[in-house]
């Protein structure tokens, strides 16, 4: 029984993927804690998840605050206890042609997706080591794996959750917490939604084209890797990255 008292925090938990990652560790069994930049987001998830019969809390933080993630964490483990799982999801994913791309937005980017993780573990982190067992899972992107173009910021601050995985899951592999990476590709969330109609990126059937499996990815498929890597059963599996992607860019 992997989940049973156990707390998990998912951040950008508020939309898309976190959110379908969230409801899915509830539906496990989990307590969750859904932080977001985005407070109403963070309560209103937390709420369905509640009516739908589990148990969740929605807190605001800008992951890329140090201050604001301690106190939504501070907030989370005195209203549903020390924190067992960890899901990095919170991320920003801009577009801007390299040679156009100012010094504010390359930090601005890494502040949250890269430096928003490293504050999010770091801060949870001493819970899982004190009670000899924890999982924390990072979602980074197909991107950080094969490029993107006009996203330099995004693909380094993804390549760098791939190199933080690795690192800490070395760091603790005694300690009974495992670290892992997702790694999704073409999944459909409400902002790929936006994007879309901003005709930023290819409708969801021209992509489908190009993916092996014939169609687009949902938070779904990606909540049951992490649910998959959150489990007991998992326990050897650590410093691993497991790529949802409907069979693309393999090797
Ligand atoms: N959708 C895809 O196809 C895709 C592909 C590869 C990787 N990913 C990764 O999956 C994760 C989720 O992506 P998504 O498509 O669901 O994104 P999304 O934009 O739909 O949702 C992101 C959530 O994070 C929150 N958020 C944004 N900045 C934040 C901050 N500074 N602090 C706290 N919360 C913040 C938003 O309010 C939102 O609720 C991201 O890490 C993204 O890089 C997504």
């Amino acid at each position: 029984m992997t989940a049973a008292g156990r707390v998990a925090v998912v951040t950008g938990g508020g939309a898309g993927i976190g959110r379908s990652i969230a409801e899915r560790l509830a539906a496990d069994g989990f307590k969750v804690a859904i932080v977001d930049v985005d407070e109403s987001a963070a309560l209103e998830t937390a709420g369905s998840i509640e009516k739908a019969g589990g148990e969740a809390r929605g807190y605001r933080a800008d992951v890329s605050d140090r201050e604001l993630v301690d106190a939504a964490l501070s907030a989370a483990r005195s209203d549903l206890g020390a924190l067992s799982v960890v899901v990095a999801n919170a991320a920003v994913a801009p577009q801007q042609a390299f040679l156009e791309m100012t010094p504010q937005q390359w930090n601005d980017t890494l502040a949250i997706n890269l430096t928003g993780t490293f504050h999010t573990v770091q801060s949870a982190l001493p819970d899982l080591v004190e009670a000899g067992w924890g999982r924390v899972v990072l979602i980074s992107s197909s991107s950080a794996q094969r490029g993107a173009p006009n996203m330099a910021h995004y693909a380094a601050s993804k390549g760098g959750q791939l190199a933080l995985t690795k690192a800490l899951a070395v760091e603790f592999a005694r300690t009974g917490v495992t670290v892992n990476t997702v790694a999704p590709s073409s999944i459909d969330t409400p902002s790929v939604y936006k994007k879309r109609e901003a005709g930023a990126i290819p409708s969801a059937e021209a992509m489908a084209k190009f993916i092996p499996v014939g169609r687009t990815g949902t938070g779904e498929d990606i909540a049951a890797a992490v649910s998959y890597l959150v489990s007991d059963e998992a326990s050897y599996v650590t410093g691993q990255t497991v790529s949802v992607n409907g069979g693309s860019f393999i090797g």
